[in-house]
């Protein structure tokens, strides 16, 4: 097919092919090949009926849709068999159709830390050949249970203010609607998408019902919801499968059916399924469990202001706390909150209160969880604040000035960028006038850089709160950290990437060519290197770190003759 416009796996209606992150160029099924892609599906399914398995349909193949589907995949009946064939099916879009024919070749379409997520896929597409995916959603017709996995954002409208955002449900309704034109009517859906609260039984049950009903189907469509709790990282596969989980069905029998198939195919016995009576439930309990986690990461904000103001570490004061078992889980904020899912859980549950439940009075209900994720959505900001002052100190501007941040991602040791702090501190750095280097050992991208104009949609960039962005479509992830270093003003130390927590301040300065300022956002220094980084004529800013002040005059005092 003749290739046009360039594209770049991203959301450009132009395009007739879609760019895999490694480059590689999928062109975009044309209309007549469907016909034959459902000749395929059907042939596969009609295989593995025969051989006695069910046929499960993942909707979405991303970073939890792709997992899920796999760990289906690897299911195995009681005399050791594969009991499921599995068919992730994606949309063919320019931003995610590369997803398909990758998947087809049994590579992950996700990048992950976790080795057994390329195992896993490889294994199942390939060896075991349970899994296949598709551009063509008539393979809903085969499905004796459809799992969603779709994502459903909340957009923010302004910086620091969620309140005036808004749940994104497009993705969500299409995929609902072509679900009720498809199915059979023994068919389970089970939505694993984290939604706002009310979402299944009020606006995915209706749309299946009516859809239904159109089809002049009598019965009730069997409609359950089951969250994901999966964590990026090294343990990526067993936080899906190997992980406590939280279901519930809009009747009786969709109950029953959510039950028993959560049972085949996840490691329930050693991590207990909890049902609840109601979906709504299900959906709350999400996003209360990931408000929770946002509000005790935003409190201690202003306690992390309060200790750089009164010559306190709060790290320090973190690991004192945590020595009691009560409060073992209190957690240092970093740079800001990132992921997918705690900058917008809260956002989907304040939304629904109004949107979906109709109440009016969510202002004066919901105070912590909006305040929360304001301030963790903002504390980044502080982060480029220290590194102007960090600069001014060595007599230096922070317009002009080199700045470094080390790690994009959002947490340590991960690859994923998504909604991360750093993102922040290098819009407002930008902003600000510094030119930008940045490292990372795990990302290869920085999408939300790269892709600004048109990622996570072009009305949607963080990039509209600042000024001065353009220039960050060019960023490049570095990975010799020597090299990058050299001639930099300021570090800022944004994640603790476990190479960052090794770096000795001699090598820093030696590499800089020049002593440097320094900002560490997540406790990643121990004193003994604040206080050789003073030694060599370094500034030293740190969140939430106010003791480094004494540190400086101790040098200083050392230093005078
Ligand atoms: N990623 C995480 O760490 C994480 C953790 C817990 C829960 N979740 C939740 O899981 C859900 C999915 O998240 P994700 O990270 O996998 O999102 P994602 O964006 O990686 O994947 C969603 C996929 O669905 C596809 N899609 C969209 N519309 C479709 C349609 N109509 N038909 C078929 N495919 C369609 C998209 O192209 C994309 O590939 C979200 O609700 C999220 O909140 C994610």
């Amino acid at each position: 097919m003749a290739e046009s416009k360039p594209a770049s796996g991203k959301n450009n209606g132009q395009a007739n092919y879609s760019i895999s992150p490694s480059g590689e160029k999928f062109p975009l099924p044309l209309k007549e090949d469907y016909e034959n892609e459902n000749l395929r599906i059907r042939d596969l399914s009609e295989r593995a009926r025969g051989e006695g398995k069910e046929i499960v349909v993942v909707m979405g193949v991303g970073f939890v849709g792709a997992v899920m589907a796999a760990i289906i995949a690897d299911t195995k009946n009681k005399q050791g068999h594969p009991s499921k064939f599995v068919i992730g099916c994606q949309r063919p879009s320019t931003r995610s159709y590369w997803k398909i024919p990758l998947l087809n070749r049994g590579i992950s379409p996700v990048k992950a830390e976790d080795p057994e997520v390329d195992t896993l896929i490889s294994r199942c597409v390939l060896e075991k050949k349970t899994f296949t995916a598709t551009y063509n959603n008539d393979c809903l017709e085969l499905a004796d249970c459809v799992v969603v996995d779709v994502q459903c954002d909340f957009s923010k409208n302004s910086l620091g203010n969620m309140r005036t955002g808004e749940t994104d449900m497009a993705a969500l309704d299409a995929t609902m609607r072509t679900i009720g034109e498809k199915i059979r009517p023994s068919c389970l859906v089970l939505i694993e998408t984290t939604v706002a609260p009310g979402t299944t039984e009020f606006v995915a049950w209706p749309i299946l019902k009516k859809a239904f009903a159109e089809r002049g189907i009598k019965s009730v469509p069997l409609l359950a919801h089951s969250f994901e709790r999966v964590m990026p990282g090294r343990d990526y596969v067993s936080s899906i499968r190997d992980f406590w989980r939280v279901c519930a069905g809009c009747n009786t029998e969709a109950r029953k059916r959510v039950v028993k198939f959560l049972e085949q195919v996840l490691n329930t016995k050693d991590y207990p399924l909890t049902v609840m009576d109601r979906p709504i439930e299900s959906e709350t309990t999400k996003i209360v469990e990931n408000s929770y986690r946002a509000t005790i990461l935003a409190y201690l904000n202003e306690w992390s202001l309060f200790a750089e103001r009164n010559g306190i570490d709060l790290i320090k004061v973190i690991n004192a706390i945590k020595m009691r078992p009560t409060h073992s889980n209190i957690i240092f904020p970093g740079p800001g909150i990132g992921g997918y899912c705690l900058p917008k859980d809260g956002g989907l549950g304040f939304w629904a209160y109004r949107h979906i439940l109709g109440f009016e009075d969510g202002n004066s209900v919901f105070k912590i969880t909006p305040l929360a994720i304001d301030i963790n959505d903002t504390r980044a900001l502080h982060v480029a604040e220290i590194t102007r002052d960090a600069l001014r100190n060595i007599g230096r501007y922070i317009a002009g000035a080199d700045v470094l941040i080390c790690g994009a991602s959002y947490r340590q040791d991960v690859g994923d960028t998504r909604y991360s702090g750093s993102e922040l501190v290098v819009r407002k750095l930008t902003e600000m006038g510094a030119e930008m280097r940045v490292h990372d050992p795990y990302v290869d991208h920085w999408y939300e850089l790269e892709n600004q104009d048109s990622y996570p949609d072009p009305a949607h960039s963080w990039k509209r709160f600042f000024r001065n962005q353009d220039g960050l479509k060019k960023i490049v992830v570095r990975k010799d950290l020597k090299k990058v270093l050299k001639g930099v003003e300021a570090v800022v130390l944004a994640v603790p990437h476990a190479p960052y927590l090794e770096l000795e301040p001699d090598d820093v300065v030696a590499w800089a060519g020049n002593p440097l300022a320094v900002i560490d956002c997540y406790g990643i220094l121990s004193d003994e290197k604040i206080r050789r980084y003073f030694e060599l004529g370094c500034e030293v800013k740190a969140l939430g770190r106010g003791h480094i002040q004494r540190i400086k005059e101790s040098v200083r005092k050392k230093a005078r003759p």
